[in-house]
Protein backbone atom coordinates (compact mmCIF):
# COMPACT_ATOMS: atom_id res chain seq x y z
CA UNK A 1 0.00 0.00 0.00
CA UNK A 2 2.69 2.16 1.12
CA UNK A 3 4.42 1.63 -2.54
CA UNK A 4 1.65 2.44 -4.31
CA UNK A 5 1.31 5.89 -2.73
CA UNK A 6 4.53 6.38 -3.69
CA UNK A 7 4.72 5.74 -6.66
CA UNK A 8 2.07 7.89 -7.65
CA UNK A 9 3.87 10.66 -6.23
CA UNK A 10 6.68 10.09 -7.88
CA UNK A 11 4.37 9.90 -11.76
CA UNK A 12 3.01 13.18 -10.45
CA UNK A 13 6.20 14.76 -9.83
CA UNK A 14 7.78 13.47 -13.42
CA UNK A 15 4.37 15.00 -14.98
CA UNK A 16 5.15 18.62 -13.48
CA UNK A 17 8.39 18.42 -14.57
CA UNK A 18 8.27 17.44 -18.14
CA UNK A 19 5.68 20.48 -19.05
CA UNK A 20 5.57 23.49 -17.47
CA UNK A 21 8.65 25.65 -16.29
CA UNK A 22 9.03 26.41 -12.16
CA UNK A 23 8.66 30.34 -11.27
CA UNK A 24 12.31 29.16 -9.84
CA UNK A 25 13.54 28.01 -13.54
CA UNK A 26 12.07 30.98 -15.00
CA UNK A 27 13.97 33.72 -12.80
CA UNK A 28 16.78 31.38 -14.16
CA UNK A 29 15.71 31.61 -17.53
CA UNK A 30 15.50 35.08 -17.71
CA UNK A 31 19.24 35.81 -16.24
CA UNK A 32 20.76 33.32 -18.72
CA UNK A 33 18.99 34.45 -22.00
CA UNK A 34 20.12 38.13 -20.86
CA UNK A 35 16.26 39.91 -20.32
CA UNK A 36 17.89 41.52 -17.51
CA UNK A 37 20.34 43.62 -19.29
CA UNK A 38 17.93 45.13 -21.15
CA UNK A 39 14.67 45.39 -18.95
CA UNK A 40 13.89 45.69 -14.49
CA UNK A 41 11.32 44.75 -12.94
CA UNK A 42 10.87 49.48 -11.74
CA UNK A 43 12.80 51.02 -14.55
CA UNK A 44 13.34 51.44 -18.04
CA UNK A 45 16.67 50.37 -19.38
CA UNK A 46 17.48 49.47 -23.48
CA UNK A 47 13.77 47.95 -23.12
CA UNK A 48 10.56 48.94 -21.08
CA UNK A 49 10.37 48.02 -17.66
CA UNK A 50 8.57 44.84 -17.12
CA UNK A 51 5.72 47.03 -14.80
CA UNK A 52 5.22 49.52 -17.65
CA UNK A 53 4.67 46.43 -20.11
CA UNK A 54 2.37 44.71 -17.72
CA UNK A 55 0.31 47.34 -17.16
CA UNK A 56 0.07 47.99 -20.96
CA UNK A 57 -0.85 44.64 -21.47
CA UNK A 58 -3.14 43.70 -18.76
CA UNK A 59 -6.41 43.54 -20.28
CA UNK A 60 -4.74 42.59 -23.87
CA UNK A 61 -5.15 38.33 -23.55
CA UNK A 62 -3.15 37.54 -26.94
CA UNK A 63 -0.22 39.34 -25.81
CA UNK A 64 1.65 36.63 -24.63
CA UNK A 65 1.50 34.64 -27.31
CA UNK A 66 1.98 37.43 -30.21
CA UNK A 67 5.35 38.65 -27.72
CA UNK A 68 6.69 34.85 -27.49
CA UNK A 69 5.75 34.62 -31.73
CA UNK A 70 8.12 38.02 -31.98
CA UNK A 71 11.09 36.48 -29.53
CA UNK A 72 11.11 32.93 -31.70
CA UNK A 73 11.23 34.86 -35.50
CA UNK A 74 12.91 38.21 -34.38
CA UNK A 75 10.38 40.44 -35.48
CA UNK A 76 9.52 42.88 -33.26
CA UNK A 77 12.03 41.80 -30.58
CA UNK A 78 14.84 40.57 -30.62
CA UNK A 79 15.62 36.99 -31.29
CA UNK A 80 15.57 35.04 -28.03
CA UNK A 81 16.82 31.10 -28.59
CA UNK A 82 14.83 29.19 -25.96
CA UNK A 83 11.92 26.76 -26.23
CA UNK A 84 8.12 27.51 -27.11
CA UNK A 85 7.36 26.48 -23.22
CA UNK A 86 10.88 28.45 -21.88
CA UNK A 87 9.60 31.22 -24.08
CA UNK A 88 6.14 31.77 -22.95
CA UNK A 89 7.29 31.51 -19.50
CA UNK A 90 9.43 34.30 -19.29
CA UNK A 91 6.90 36.82 -21.24
CA UNK A 92 4.29 35.75 -18.79
CA UNK A 93 6.69 36.45 -16.03
CA UNK A 94 7.56 39.95 -17.56
CA UNK A 95 4.05 40.42 -17.58
CA UNK A 96 2.85 39.77 -14.04
CA UNK A 97 4.14 42.79 -12.53
CA UNK A 98 0.73 44.48 -12.08
C1 LIG B 1 19.04 43.49 -26.39
C2 LIG B 1 18.06 43.99 -25.47
C3 LIG B 1 16.87 43.12 -25.08
C4 LIG B 1 16.90 41.84 -24.58
C5 LIG B 1 18.08 40.93 -24.35
C6 LIG B 1 15.52 41.52 -24.29
N1 LIG B 1 14.70 42.57 -24.61
FE1 LIG B 1 12.67 42.62 -24.39
N2 LIG B 1 12.63 44.41 -25.35
C7 LIG B 1 13.73 45.16 -25.72
C8 LIG B 1 13.28 46.40 -26.32
C9 LIG B 1 14.19 47.51 -26.86
C10 LIG B 1 11.87 46.37 -26.31
C11 LIG B 1 10.89 47.40 -26.87
C12 LIG B 1 10.61 47.01 -28.30
C13 LIG B 1 9.55 47.83 -28.89
O1 LIG B 1 8.68 48.33 -28.18
O2 LIG B 1 9.56 47.92 -30.12
C14 LIG B 1 11.49 45.11 -25.69
C15 LIG B 1 10.19 44.69 -25.49
C16 LIG B 1 9.82 43.60 -24.71
C17 LIG B 1 8.47 43.25 -24.37
C18 LIG B 1 7.22 43.98 -24.87
C19 LIG B 1 7.03 43.61 -26.34
C20 LIG B 1 5.91 44.34 -27.00
O3 LIG B 1 5.52 43.89 -28.09
O4 LIG B 1 5.45 45.36 -26.49
C21 LIG B 1 8.52 42.15 -23.57
C22 LIG B 1 7.37 41.41 -22.92
C23 LIG B 1 9.91 41.79 -23.44
N3 LIG B 1 10.68 42.68 -24.15
C24 LIG B 1 10.37 40.71 -22.72
C25 LIG B 1 11.67 40.24 -22.80
C26 LIG B 1 12.11 38.96 -22.27
C27 LIG B 1 11.22 38.00 -21.50
C28 LIG B 1 13.42 38.83 -22.58
C29 LIG B 1 14.33 37.65 -22.34
C30 LIG B 1 13.91 36.41 -22.95
C31 LIG B 1 13.81 40.04 -23.29
N4 LIG B 1 12.74 40.86 -23.41
C32 LIG B 1 15.11 40.31 -23.74
C33 LIG B 1 15.05 44.80 -25.55
C34 LIG B 1 15.48 43.56 -25.11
Amino acid sequence: MKLKVLMVAVAAGALLSAGAVSAQDTAALMKSKGCLSCHDVEAKKMGPSYKELSAKYASDKGAVARIVEAQKTGKGHMKVNATDDELKAMVESALSHK
